[in-house]
């Protein structure tokens, strides 16, 4: 436990919303499969059909669906499509198909459900979804990103068979400024609750008072009788610690009326409580039970993350009352090979990459994320920018969210935020992305609605928005004087005057550097800054390859180089910290090359989720970790000229051998963030030694390579659970004869698999590749590439053997978890 972080009046003062705590509802996930008298939750995710194209008859009771697959969802049509310019989607969209697609479903309703109240829940289907249950439409949801519910009872039919069908239409394009996927791409639950219970969304807990003493916590419990009698309730919240031991609990004893709603509140004291920071997720849990006499009506967890935290003007943000530098990442929702289709395994992966990186905040641009994201966060330890939009009545491109503005954006807010309060890991949030309405009046009257709109429901945490504007007088959003903190996008070296030109305002960098990079390929000289493109539709000499230097050269025009924007950044206390466009490679958005580029270069991490040699460049500075990197590899030309650079930490200087001669020792100057040597190329071996008062603290070493000659396998994990969702990541490596990876390796490698799992996407980072991502085969890149195995029910182990012409082949065996 850290300092002390009571709440005075002066911090109520300073930023009274911000002193919250919340926990996360995400009750879908928690209760998945647990059935009991209270509700029931069941995981409705199996046996969906599903056809492309339009299909209007589906939604009737009976039609022939000799034709259709059978799927399990999260689906995401898009990413089975071929690439190809021609799509509607455009290379910006990912250049994959989109189109219309339809899903049916026939599941039973047990009689005994009859005096129940049964929902179905879906965490997002992207896009103008429409859901039928027996024929009949139970609402319409045109946002793509929004969790939505729809209540079946009316239409149900008890002890028999029932049919869902769910339309989705993603074929007005474009209308997204990247890679949407097309389907239902998030988990789908049926809850059967009975008819009193606790609402949708229906918790919100706070912490008001956090120290290290004692902290106060505060639930509010929404419950709902949709009986046509008085019920009297008993209402019993019990607070939980990590290990399921109870810490305290509330009771309340009431009447609630037929057919009507009310509001508990529960205040409990937790003692020496254990608090919630990046470092030490601690979680408790909330569990609440509504009995109605000794029967049990409902129950429900809420997760609870103990910790306070604030912008302040001139400091930047504290978390548990101490200086903390957001060291965040924009993040778009796609998972690379796996498309939108949400699974929490493929998103564990990336937030341990980012973790390791001492990434310790999110953004999620520029949309409200999966629940899974959210789980992930507050249990891994980020610190979230929850985000909205990117449009508002005004348009990026012809069809996006702007033609349902006017109709749906006070819902899509309010959803967002009742969905998302309970999370300890939000700290923000925010209204939208770089929004057109900066720079006409309307912009003023929206801003303060939006943001009444926020604050209807959840005043403990501030209110933001990613601008681009930085002059007072053209920035009407902020010249509504609504928002509780300033994001500003790019633009870094105006960052200092920003205090100047807005007074008393608390800052943050929602997103910068836009830094353009290929895994594993590097132009020389390594010192030549380059903006590709230049300038707006200016014509540049880009690579033959469409790939862009991985040496920190490279930007958008409207962007900055990694090293300039954290240089920038480091410095500014009042700067709150700020967000890298982006951790990791995206598909759509392939700034700067045309078609066949299809992805992003933005990322940190590659699309495959292989660091980019810039992942070492911030995880010298954002982590407390010995760290030496040096690059690029040592295949070139004899007398070629190569630019070796070097990001260490935890050391006064690094020496550089060549072949064992001292090629010089060099350290950083100034506010210096590598180092590099300028070497006449010879093969063989580069050592680097990193020294700390002449002690070697690391060394490290690059060989030259031979000819490609085998194949090395590397799982990210040792067991596959039996369960269908858990996913194993495998990393392909060529290698030499003597086990050097071959750097610029591009063998096809052939995937033959058995047992416990199947191949559900294959990738390489290369993002101009048209290979198709669902396949057993994919070329190696830079020397690289990687195979997703997903479990498939069956508890066996999994054998997968990795074949390719001239290459000695492969095989790992992954047990299966029992
Ligand atoms: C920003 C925008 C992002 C992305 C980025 C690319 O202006 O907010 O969504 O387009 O540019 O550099």
């Amino acid at each position: 436990m850290r300092g002390y972080y009571i709440n005075t009046l002066k911090s109520v003062l300073i930023c009274f919303f911000a002193l919250g705590i919340l926990s996360c509802e995400d009750q879908e996930d928690q209760e998945e499969q647990k059935e009991q008298d209270g509700r029931i939750v069941q995981n409705f995710n199996k046996d969906w059909n599903f056809q492309l194209g339009d299909h209007p008859k589906a939604k009737e009771d009976s039609i022939n669906l000799s034709e259709w697959r059978t799927l399990e969802v999260p689906h995401d049509w898009s990413i089975e499509g071929e690439f190809s310019e021609e799509h509607a989607t455009k290379p910006e969209g990912g250049a994959l198909p989109a189109g219309i697609g339809w899903y049916r479903k026939s599941f039973p309703v047990p009689v005994d459900w009859n005096d129940r109240k049964v929902f179905i829940s879906f965490g997002g289907v992207y896009r103008n979804s429409e859901v039928w249950i027996n024929g009949q439409s139970v609402g319409k949801r045109p946002f793509g990103y929004i969790s939505f519910q729809y209540d079946l009872t009316p239409h149900l039919k008890f002890g028999e068979e029932n049919t869902i069908a769910v339309r989705v239409d993603n074929s007005a394009q474009p209308n997204s400024r990247w890679y949407t996927g097309s389907g239902i791409y998030r988990n789908v639950y049926l809850i059967a609750k009975n008819k009193v219970h606790i609402d949708h969304w229906g918790t919100f807990v706070t912490t008001p008072e956090v120290s290290k003493d004692s902290a106060r916590v505060n639930l509010e419990v929404n419950i709902r009788n949709s009986q046509d009698t008085v019920r009297n309730i008993r209402v019993v919240s019990t607070i939980f610690d990590s290990e399921d031991r109870e810490i305290t609990s509330q009771e309340k004893e009431l009447e609630i009326s037929a057919q009507d709603s009310l509001t508990v509140n529960h205040n409990f004291i937790v003692k020496d409580p254990k608090i919630w920071d990046t470092d030490h997720p601690y979680l408790y849990t909330i569990k609440t039970k509504i009995y109605n006499g000794n029967t049990l009506m409902d129950d429900y967890e809420t997760p609870l993350g103990i910790r306070e935290f604030h912008f302040d003007a001139e400091k930047g943000f504290f978390l548990n009352g101490e200086p903390t530098k957001i060291h965040g990442v924009c993040l778009h929702h796609d998972l690379g090979a796996l498309g939108a289709a949400i699974n929490i395994h493929a998103l564990e992966r990336r937030l341990k990459l980012l973790k390791d990186m001492g990434a310790n905040a999110i953004r999620t641009a520029h949309n409200p994320p999966s629940p899974e994201m959210l789980k992930l966060t507050d249990s891994m330890g980020f610190i979230v920018q929850d985000e909205a939009f990117d449009v508002w009545k005004k348009q990026k491109v012809d069809e996006d969210y702007h033609t349902d503005w006017d109709e749906w954006y006070e819902k899509d807010l309010k959803d967002m935020v009742l969905r998302d309060r309970n999370h300890p890991s939000i700290m923000m949030w925010s209204i939208g992305n770089e929004i057109r309405e900066q720079f006409d009046s309307t912009g003023i009257s929206i801003t303060r609605e939006l943001v009444d709109i926020v604050k209807s429901i959840d005043t403990t945490r501030p209110v933001t928005i990613a601008l681009t504007e930085n002059i007072p007088e053209k920035n009407y959003i902020w010249q509504s004087g609504a928002l509780d903190v300033l994001g500003f996008n790019y633009k870094h070296e105006a960052y200092k005057d920003l205090p100047n030109r807005f007074p008393d305002q608390k800052f943050l960098s929602s997103e910068s550097v836009s830094g353009l990079m290929t895994r594993g390929s590097y132009d020389m000289p390594s010192d030549e800054r380059r903006n590709w493109p230049p300038a707006h539709n200016a014509e540049f000499d880009g690579n033959e390859d469409l790939t862009v230097s991985a040496y920190d050269q490279v930007s958008a025009y409207w962007g900055s180089t990694h090293e300039e924007t954290w240089k920038a950044v480091k410095k500014l206390d009042f700067m709150a910290g700020m967000f890298v466009w982006t951790g990791f490679d995206y598909l759509g958005e392939p700034i700067p090359y045309p078609y066949p580029a299809r992805s992003s270069y933005f990322g940190i991490i590659d699309l495959a989720g292989f660091p980019k040699d810039i992942y070492y460049m911030y995880q010298s500075e954002w982590t407390n970790k010995d760290v030496l990197h040096v690059f690029p590899h040592w295949n070139w030309e004899k007398g070629e000229t190569v630019d070796v650079w070097a990001y260490y930490n935890n050391a006064d200087e690094v020496e550089l051998f060549l072949n064992g001669e001292s090629l010089g020792t060099k350290s950083k100057q100034g506010d210096d963030l590598h180092i590099s040597w300028r070497v006449s190329y010879i093969p063989g071996t580069l050592k680097a030694v990193s020294r700390k008062d002449g002690e070697t603290v690391l060394e490290r070493t690059i060989e030259t390579a031979g000819a490609p000659a085998q194949i090395e396998l590397e799982a990210n994990k040792k067991e596959l659970d039996p369960d269908g969702n858990d996913m194993i990541f495998v990393t392909v490596n060529i290698l030499d004869e003597k086990g050097t990876l071959a750097p610029r390796a591009e063998n096809l490698v052939k995937f033959e698999i058995s047992g416990g799992g199947k191949i559900v996407g294959v990738d390489n980072g290369y993002q101009a590749s048209l290979e198709p991502f669902k396949a057993e085969q994919r070329k190696a890149f830079n020397g690289k590439c990687l195979v997703i195995i997903q479990s498939n029910y069956e508890n066996e182990p999994v054998e997968l053997r990795a074949v390719s012409d001239g290459l000695t082949s492969e095989s790992i065996t992954i047990q299966t978890k029992n």
